[in-house]
């Protein structure tokens, strides 16, 4: 009953908040055994400028913007943040993963192998040109525009707040976690929402690493983590963890670029919007949100 309306309060959040074309298909299962379509190492390798100098076109990623052909993008992720992004049998997989390798599939650019960093480490590795996309389920907000640019919307989510299952914790707003340890991954959206809204009120804890948290929780550890509501659909299914509640940020996901990539960040909004008219972003859906 409590399963029902989690799930049907969250398809009525998708719904109105349509205007980023998110739709959650409620069905296939199963999402973790095809683990591949990933295989494509996508390096470019195949590609000659034929200029006769032996080198990719994609190996000249120095001379900036001007021809995307071929040139080879290197996407930066932060594993553990189910089914956006997790190790499944030491693979890197989930919804992220297969989202943007569609998405450059319409491009004209490549995909390099894929870097796995911290979260907090993300948006230095894009400024410091280690990777050159992010695509780790992050939310485009204000603060991070100032330092990075994103496409436009690929998801929408709200925080939720994950209690160990059966525990004692009985929390229905931000207010009953006061007085209680709580916990969220450093630099993410949900630890904005503790320092914002309930600052000393908590016992705050900084994990680089949601996992880590979700761990705590179950041991008893931990009282409350405050996660990205799909995550904890997530967590609450496979682990001995439960949603208290979930509350409206109406966020956005949004891949990451550098502010001058302006081709890139065009090519990639270009490559989503063509994605989601094609039955793939339905597919890739599908996939990773089973229920
Ligand atoms: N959406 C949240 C944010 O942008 C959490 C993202 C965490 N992502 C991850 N791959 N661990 O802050």
């Amino acid at each position: 009953m409590r399963d029902q309306q989690r799930r049907f309060d969250r398809r009525e959040y998708l719904t109105l908040a349509g205007g980023a074309g998110v739709a959650t298909t409620i069905g296939l299962a199963g999402c973790l055994e095809d683990a591949e379509g990933n295989g494509d190492d996508g390096n470019g390798d195949d590609e000659d400028d034929g200029n006769g100098d032996g080198e990719d076109v994609a190996d000249d990623g120095e001379n900036g913007t001007d021809d995307a052909e071929g040139e080879t993008i290197v996407p930066g992720t932060a594993p553990g943040f189910e089914p956006f992004q997790m190790n499944v049998d030491g693979e890197l997989v989930g919804f992220d993963i297969d989202l943007l390798e569609a998405v450059v599939a319409e491009t004209e650019y490549e995909l390099g192998d894929w870097e796995e960093l911290e979260f907090d480490s993300l948006i230095p590795a894009l400024e410091n040109e280690n990777i050159d996309v992010i695509a780790a389920a992050m939310t485009i907000t204000e603060e991070r525009e100032e330092s990075i640019a994103f496409t436009e919307p690929y998801y929408s989510a709200d925080q939720s707040v994950l209690v160990q299952s059966g525990g004692d914790v009985e929390a229905d707003d931000l207010e009953d976690l006061e007085g209680l340890e709580v916990g969220a991954q450093s630099g993410t959206t949900g630890e904005g929402v503790v320092e914002d809204e309930l600052g000393d009120d908590v016992d705050y804890t900084s994990y680089d690493n949601y996992v880590l948290a979700v761990e705590e929780l179950e041991r008893g550890t931990l009282d409350a983590i405050v996660i990205d509501e799909p995550v904890a659909e997530s967590f609450a299914g496979d682990r001995d963890v439960e949603i208290a509640f979930t509350f409206e940020t109406g966020e956005e996901y949004g891949f990451g670029v550098r502010q001058d990539a302006e081709e890139l960040q065009e090519a990639l909004s270009e490559g989503i919007a063509a994605v989601e008219e094609s039955s793939e972003y339905d597919e890739i859906t599908q996939e990773w949100f089973d229920e």
